[in-house]
C-alpha cells in the first residue's frame, strides 16, 4: 500500500461546482489540502429551483478555474496529484457529464488515473475523512436532494435500511419558506422564524409514522402546510409575523419528530445486522444543521447508545473533498476507471435495495 496517495476530486452533480484535493498518509488522518465550492444560488434564485440546463453550462465553464483553485491553494501542479477522482452520479445528468469530461480530460493530459465516484458515497465516507471513523456505522444523510439511511459497512458496501418515497427534508423547507414567503434557502430561514413561533399550535401530521420500517414522505406535510395557511388567510386575510413563526415551528417539530423517530427504527436495524460494539450514528447534508433537528437526533443517541458524529458542514454539504477522499480509498483498493466511463443519472448505492418511489427536486436519484 503506498504510504502517501493525493487526490484531486471534482463535484458537480447538483448546483454546486467544486474541487478539492485531499492527501492521505497510512494511519494518519487525511490532510485537506484544498477545498473550493462555486454555488449557483444567483443563477437560480429567479427559477424556484435548479435548472439542469444553467447548472449544466455553469459547471462547464467553471469547473477548470475550480480546479485551478483547488490546485493552487494545496500549492500543487496536477503532475504532483496520484488520480483524479470525479463524481460520475447520482446527479442532474448535464452537470455530471460537465465534470466527467473535465476530469477525462485532466486525466489523459497529465497521464494520470482515473477514479469514478458514486456522489451518494461521498456523503457516506465522509466521517472515515474528518473523523477517521471506523466501519461499520450509521449514516443519517438528509439534504436538499436527498433523505437515506445506509448502514456503512466498507468503502464499497453499504444497506439501505430507508428513505424517502418523495421529498428530501431539505425541499420541503425550502417549498415551506416559499409558502410563507420567506427567501432562499429556505432550511435556515424556517429555523430562524421557528425559534420564535408555539409548534403545538398547528396539528401537522407525522408522515408514514404508522407505517414500521424507516421509509419516510415529506410531500404530504407540504400540502398539510399549505392548507393551514390558507386557513388563516381565508379567515383573517394574511398572516401576521406569530402565525408564521408558528406554521414555521410546527413544521420543523414536524420534521424533526419523524427524523427522529425513523432514526430510532434505523439504530435498531443497525444492531440487527452488524455486531458493532462502538455504534455510531453519523450525519451528512444541510439540514444537519439544523438546531432542533440535531438535538433531537444526539438526545436518541445518548439514549440508544451511540455515539453522534457531525463532520464540519462545510463537509457535509455537497463539496468536492469528499469525493477526493472516495478518491483515496479507491486508489488504495486498485479500483480505477477507464476513459469509457459512464455518467449515470441514477446509480444506489445499496443495489440489492429495491428502487424509491420518488425523488427529489434536485434530481438526487438514489
Ligand atoms: O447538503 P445541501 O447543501 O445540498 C443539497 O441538497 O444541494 O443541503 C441544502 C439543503 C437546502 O434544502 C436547505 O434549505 C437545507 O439543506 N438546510 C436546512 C438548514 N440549513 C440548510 N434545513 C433546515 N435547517 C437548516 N438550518
Ligand atoms: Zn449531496
Amino acid at each position: 500500500m503506498s504510504e502517501t496517495v493525493t487526490i484531486l476530486g471534482l463535484e458537480s452533480s447538483c448546483d454546486d461546482t467544486a474541487a478539492s484535493v485531499v492527501r492521505h498518509v497510512a494511519g494518519v488522518p487525511a490532510e485537506i489540502l484544498s477545498s473550493v465550492v462555486f454555488d449557483q444560488h444567483a443563477l437560480h434564485a429567479d427559477f424556484g429551483g435548479v435548472v439542469p440546463e444553467i447548472a449544466a453550462r455553469a459547471h462547464a465553464e467553471r469547473l477548470d478555474i475550480c480546479v485551478e483553485a483547488a490546485l493552487k491553494e494545496a500549492s500543487l501542479c496536477l503532475t504532483q496529484v496520484d488520480a483524479i477522482a470525479v463524481t460520475s452520479g447520482p446527479g442532474l445528468i448535464g452537470g455530471v457529464l460537465s465534470g466527467v469530461m473535465c476530469a477525462k480530460g485532466l486525466a489523459a493530459g497529465a497521464g494520470k488515473p482515473l477514479i469514478s465516484v458514486n456522489h451518494l458515497a461521498g456523503h457516506a465516507l465522509t466521517p472515515r475523512m474528518t473523523d477517521d471513523a471506523v466501519f461499520p456505522y450509521l449514516m443519517l444523510l438528509v439534504s436538499g436532494g436527498h433523505c437515506q439511511f445506509l448502514i456503512v459497512h466498507a468503502a464499497d458496501r453499504f444497506t439501505r435500511l430507508g428513505g424517502t418515497i418523495d421529498d428530501a427534508p431539505g425541499e420541503a423547507f425550502d417549498k415551506t419558506a416559499k409558502l410563507l414567503g420567506l427567501g432562499n434557502p429556505g432550511g435556515p430561514l424556517v429555523e430562524r422564524e421557528a425559534i420564535k413561533g408555539d409548534a403545538a399550535r398547528f396539528k401537522l401530521p407525522r408522515p408514514l409514522l404508522d407505517r414500521a420500517g424507516c421509509d419516510m414522505s415529506f410531500s404530504g406535510l407540504k400540502t398539510a402546510l399549505r392548507r393551514a395557511r390558507d386557513l388563516i388567510v381565508d379567515e383573517k386575510g394574511g398572516l401576521t409575523v406569530q402565525d408564521r413563526a408558528d406554521l414555521c415551528a410546527g413544521f420543523q417539530a414536524a420534521v424533526a419528530e419523524t427524523l427522529v423517530e425513523k432514526t430510532r427504527r434505523a439504530c435498531l436495524a443497525f444492531m440487527d445486522q452488524t455486531n458493532a460494539t462502538t455504534p455510531m450514528l453519523a450525519v451528512a447534508g444541510g439540514v444537519a444543521a439544523n438546531t432542533a433537528i440535531r438535538a433531537g437526533l444526539q438526545e436518541l443517541c445518548k439514549v440508544q447508545g451511540f455515539d453522534f458524529l457531525a463532520p464540519p458542514l462545510k463537509y457535509c454539504t455537497d463539496n468536492a473533498a469528499m469525493i477526493a477522499w472516495v478518491g483515496v480509498e479507491k486508489y488504495r483498493a486498485g479500483d480505477f476507471s477507464s476513459m469509457a466511463m459512464a455518467a449515470r443519472p441514477r446509480w444506489p448505492l445499496d443495489q440489492a435495495a429495491k428502487p424509491m418511489l420518488g425523488s427529489g427536486k434536485k434530481g438526487a436519484k438514489a
